[in-house]
């Protein structure tokens, strides 16, 4: 397996709508296991195709981060919302493409979600908590979605201009 680079916002590949999945190949099932590799080396719970450059709906993501938990490593290929509760919740989230910026997110509280797992079979659960909010961070990765774009413009300036300073640095470096 191999570490890949995350992209920093702003990055105009972070706000492309990715591409379905015609069918999951080998290539696509190595570049899920990269991507949960790199999402564990982050450390990250979740993380999208679009943060690695690639035009693939495809997010992995793993919220069992509690030390007791066990690990359960989920790749989903087109995944999809079938249904959303009316009730809300509120995380404050983070993204590995904008990192060290937190801030709370309003989303469903509960959602179904329907995808293809890297053997090809249709999977669909109901995620809740932690999970729920995770899996629709990703996907909105997937249709060009960052968390900031939530926020209110003053706040998601601030973090941008935060952001394009640290590539700079990180350039320069
Ligand atoms: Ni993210």
């Amino acid at each position: 397996m191999t570490l890949r680079t995350i992209l920093i916002h702003p990055d105009p590949r972070l706000k492309k709508v990715a591409a379905p999945v015609a069918e999951v190949t080998d290539d696509l099932r190595r570049l899920a296991d990269d991507m949960l590799e790199t999402m564990y080396d982050a450390p990250g719970i979740g993380l999208a195709a679009p943060q690695l450059g690639l035009s693939h709906r495809l997010i992995v993501m793993d919220c069992a981060k509690k030390e007791e938990d066990t690990p359960r490593p989920l790749a989903l290929f087109n995944p999809e919302v079938i249904w959303s509760s009316e009730d809300r919740n509120v995380y404050e989230e983070g993204c590995l493409s904008i990192p060290e910026q937190y801030a709370d997110v309003e989303r469903p509280a509960e959602v179904r979600v329907r995808w293809l797992t890297p053997e090809g079979k249709t999977e669909e659960e109901h995620f809740s908590g932690l999970w729920a909010t995770c899996v629709q961070h990703e996907i909105d990765h997937l249709n060009g979605k960052l968390f900031i774009d939530y926020l209110k413009p003053l706040k998601r300036q601030l973090i941008t201009r935060k952001m394009e300073k640290l590539k700079r640095e990180m350039a320069r470096a």
